[in-house]
């Protein structure tokens, strides 16, 4: 059984991709809601929550990891897998990087230019970018923290004029170096596609993670998404707030259920 966990309801756009692609697939998410957000957090603090979040999965039966949360993804990877070494794990940063520099491949002529978006712990980590730069040396890559991003998408302000006015400016930079890509490294950023969009040029490939995620375990272990399974949602804090959120966004009745870590 596949085990997805997250820092919160972000994750939830992997399990809406993976259920888009894939809506028999077994699955037990794990949101973490009593104490999100894990973006503004230390990496010592954030590898003790993802510990303790895969934990909680294993006891549930789970073989296979997914880390949806981008923050995880790029501050714990290795100390999760040095502490389950049995557990398959899937991150959300390797695929996307993947994506990246095969954008890159193709531009000619001059360096290739790739954004890089996601929270204050995803960017202060440089894991995307040491990734980035490790599978091509002459990429010129540009990064931005976008804190207010979460709380704008957990309020549901999509469509805000304010929303649009603070997307340009933590973008100003990303849109003046006329990146080809820009990787949305982060959970809740899918959902601010279309004014992401609207604030670069018309040329720039938008990569998120959920469909980067989903394409590269298509490719590497089809067999955990082959079949019909029990598709569970945990979380810290289950309120009525994230049962709502969780619904809206999956756009389906869900049974929500307390997770005691
Ligand atoms: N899930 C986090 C991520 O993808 C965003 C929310 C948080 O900061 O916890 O980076």
């Amino acid at each position: 059984m596949i085990g997805i966990f997250d820092s919160g309801i972000g994750g939830l756009s992997v399990v809406k991709e993976l259920l888009r692609r894939h809506p028999d697939a077994g699955f037990a998410y794990l949101g973490d809601t009593a104490r999100t957000p894990y973006g503004n957090k230390s990496r010592d603090t954030i590898q003790k929550y993802a510990t303790e979040d895969v934990e909680f999965l294993l006891a549930k039966g789970a073989t296979h990891i997914i880390i949806a949360c981008n923050t995880v993804s790029s501050t714990a990877l290795e100390a999760l897998k040095e502490k389950f070494p049995d557990v398959v794990f899937f991150d959300v940063v390797h695929p996307t990087v993947d994506a990246a520099l095969k954008r890159a491949s193709e531009i000619t002529g001059r360096k290739a230019k790739i954004g890089v978006i996601g929270t204050r712990a995803t960017i202060g980590s440089r894991a995307y970018e040491r990734l980035l730069q490790a599978g091509n040396t002459e990429l010129e890559i540009i990064q931005a923290s976008c804190p207010l991003f979460v709380p704008l998408v957990e309020e549901n302000y999509l469509k805000r004029p304010e929303t649009k006015k603070i997307v340009r400016n933590y973008l100003a930079d990303i849109r003046q170096k006329q990146v080809d890509a820009l990787i949305l490294g982060c959970t809740h950023y899918p959902f601010l596609a279309d004014l992401i969009r609207d604030a670069l040029q018309k040329r720039v490939k938008i990569i998120d993670s959920p469909s980067a995620l989903i394409d590269s375990i298509e490719r590497t272990h089809p067999e955990i998404l082959e079949g019909k399974g029990a598709q569970s949602y945990y979380f810290t804090d289950p309120s009525p707030r994230v049962q709502e959120i969780a619904q809206g966004w999956l756009r389906s009745p869900l049974k929500i259920e307390r997770a005691d870590l």
